[in-house]
């Protein structure tokens, strides 16, 4: 496995990789690797010759500086992990390295970025577009893989794919849960001892929840899933929305036969959880 930093070293690798007819598979991470990101080397390693992953935290997609700067950083224990798996080549750049200068570009996504996560963190999914559209763009791949659990991000990466015209293809990925049932998340690693135990409530909640469709309304369910969690001292529902899986429009009622998601954004203590379940 080669560690690359700069764009004309992670050119020449992948040159050199296609030259040996090798099919590109990138897994895009900011690093502080889990066995969720390992999922999708491993997926990445099962459908492309050679797997290309990114570490880098991007500061773009960062609403809120205090966020940005207690974002867990280990890049020698993420190399240590990545030896172990399917990637060949890890890219590692610098802040400058992927911003010579500052990007101004303004992605449109219409009503995608307006609900849940874009309503929350303005600014957050053009942050995410402007290092996504610069990463495929330096990498090329041939498939692009993605974690589930950024339910929204993996629908609005869908559509700047689309606006971009990249051919390539994306790969949406299972999300990865702890025994009690939290979804795996860089932002684990900065809950403490109680806040880890209680945070388990979220995705417990939100399973419950789907059994009970047949008994509540839309509206009470959502009352349900916000009062169950906000009783826990250590937890404070931020927004639980029911969306449509096509085009992530709020339901209002359980009729109509397209897919449903449950997602939910939840404060414990100073980090911010998402998580997300099928209807
Ligand atoms: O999901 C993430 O880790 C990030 O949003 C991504 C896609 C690597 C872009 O910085």
């Amino acid at each position: 496995m080669k560690v690359v930093c700069t764009v004309a070293d992670l050119k020449k690798e992948i040159d050199s990789q296609r030259k040996r007819k090798l099919s590109i598979g990138f897994v895009p991470t900011m690093g502080a690797l889990h066995k969720g990101h390992l999922s999708l080397v491993e997926e990445a390693g099962k459908q492309c010759g050679c797997v290309v992953v990114s570490i880098f935290v991007n500061p773009t997609q960062f609403n809120n500086t205090n966020d940005l700067k207690r974002y867990p950083r280990n890049l020698d224990a993420d190399i240590d992990m990545l030896k172990q798996t399917a990637c060949k080549l890890v890219f590692a750049p610098s802040v400058n390295e992927i911003y010579p200068e500052k990007d101004k570009r303004k992605f449109d996504f219409g009503k995608l970025e307006t609900v849940m996560e874009g309503k929350f963190r303005p600014g957050h999914f053009n942050g995410v577009a402007q290092v996504v559209s610069k990463l495929f763009d330096m990498v090329k791949p041939d498939k692009a893989f993605f974690g589930r659990k950024d339910f929204q991000q993996l629908a609005i990466i869908c559509r700047l794919n689309t606006m971009l015209g990249t051919g390539i293809e994306i790969i949406g990925c299972p999300t990865v849960r702890e025994p009690d049932g939290l979804a795996m998340s860089s932002r684990n690693k900065l809950l403490n001892e109680a806040q880890r135990k209680n945070a388990a409530l979220i995705s417990q909640t939100l399973f419950n929840a789907v059994k009970k469709t047949q008994t509540l309304s839309v509206g009470e369910l959502k009352k349900w899933v916000i009062e169950t969690i906000d009783k826990n001292p250590f937890l404070e529902t931020e927004y639980f929305e029911l969306v449509d899986d096509e085009n992530l429009d709020p339901i209002e009622n359980w009729e109509g036969k397209f897919n449903k998601t449950g997602c939910i954004a939840v404060q414990c203590g100073e980090v911010r959880l998402i998580d997300n379940v099928k209807f």
